[in-house]
């Protein structure tokens, strides 16, 4: 037990203006509004404009995120930064975010996990708080996934969009306030079910791009069928693990994959689809920001009070899964 809780003090969420909904999409590739609809639930996602970036979309999640929480950039003791489509191969997203917040000697870092990003860079960070070495870390999930998305392949174009979701961790006294729970996996044997080849293996070539070989290639059934069992044991395993029952949990904030993946795993585990946050139908699915953006959505929309339990569930490229849970 350690002697300090990891609570969180503040979230914020950004999302790009630009709009593109599903009849948008069918005149980009063969589909319709009809079939994103039924396998997807998603209608509508968010796409950067030029001039939009990660580094930005996540700086203005994180001063919301430090506004709800009361706490100024300069007392911040770290910054971590979940994402794949950092503002560039190096330096980090994060340190372009302290940048931007003023800060010049800040430690920041990047956290390479896909759609699991989030739930790595929180369990870091809420260790470094709990451990009492830092006070406040800031946590984003923060993606411009549309800069890799091949707009001629409609089995993956249709489902991602753009955003930023941040938390400030702060050091509680009482350690059964705040983070409680997480656990992190691995499986790179699952590397080719969804990936974006640029980098020291594939180098960036006149001949790559002319094969479209700088954007994401997907498996969608292969993640799909992982995305079920995984979402099924992280769930169970968090609540064996806390030993909570389902009514003992305010609310369940997967990944937002895809509504049928997260329909599927709640109903056979008989979990209430009214303790479950979903917003895929307005954003798609935006990667490492899908939690922090759901959670910011649902503590401005009073969804959560002080003492209620949070369950977080995340799986993506690597593989990684990841979940965790969190008492506000
Ligand atoms: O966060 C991690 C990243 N997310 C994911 O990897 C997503 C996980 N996977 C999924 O959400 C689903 O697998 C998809 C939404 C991608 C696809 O749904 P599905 O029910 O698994 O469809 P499918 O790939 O089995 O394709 C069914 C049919 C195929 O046609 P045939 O072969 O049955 O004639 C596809 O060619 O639907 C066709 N299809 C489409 N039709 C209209 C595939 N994409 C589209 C489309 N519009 N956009």
């Amino acid at each position: 037990m350690s002697n300090f809780g990891a609570i969180i003090a503040g979230t914020g969420s950004s999302l790009p203006k630009r709009i593109l909904t599903n009849d948008d999409l069918s005149k980009m590739v063969e589909t319709n509004d009809e079939w994103i609809t039924q396998r997807t639930g998603i209608k509508q996602r968010r796409v950067a404009s030029e001039g939009e970036t990660t580094a930005s979309l996540a700086t203005d999640a994180a001063r919301k995120a430090l506004d709800a929480a009361g706490v100024r950039a300069e007392d911040l003791d770290l910054i971590i930064c979940g994402t794949i489509t950092p503002e560039m191969v190096f330096p980090s997203t994060a340190c372009f975010i302290a940048k931007e917040l003023g800060l010049n000697n800040t430690p920041a870092f990047d956290m390479s996990a896909a759609c699991s990003g989030f739930l790595y860079a929180m369990d870091v960070g809420a260790s470094y708080v709990r451990s009492g070495r830092y006070r406040n870390v800031l946590v984003i999930g923060a993606e411009t996934i549309t800069r890799i998305t091949d707009y001629t392949d409609r089995g993956s174009c249709i489902l991602f969009g753009d955003g930023a979701g941040a938390v400030v961790l702060q050091r509680h006294e009482d350690p059964t306030r705040g983070w409680q729970y997480g656990s992190l996996y691995a499986d790179g044997n699952g590397w080719e079910m969804l990936y974006c080849p640029p980098g020291s293996r594939n180098p960036v070539t006149k001949e790559m791009i002319e094969k479209r070989g700088q954007y994401m290639r997907l498996q969608g059934r292969e993640v799909y069928k992982f995305a079920v069992t995984r979402f099924e044991e992280l769930i169970e395993d968090a609540l064996a693990k806390c030993n909570l029952t389902h009514d003992q949990v305010a609310l369940l904030v997967p990944h937002q994959v895809n509504q049928r993946i997260i329909d599927s795993a709640v109903s056979k585990l008989g979990f209430p689809s009214e303790k479950v946050f979903v917003n895929i139908d307005k954003y798609g699915n935006t990667s490492a920001a899908s939690i922090p953006i759901a959670l910011d959505e649902a503590m401005r929309a009073g969804r959560l009070k002080v003492g209620d339990v949070v369950l977080f569930v995340a799986f993506g490229a690597g593989l990684t899964w990841a979940n965790a849970v969190v008492r506000i």
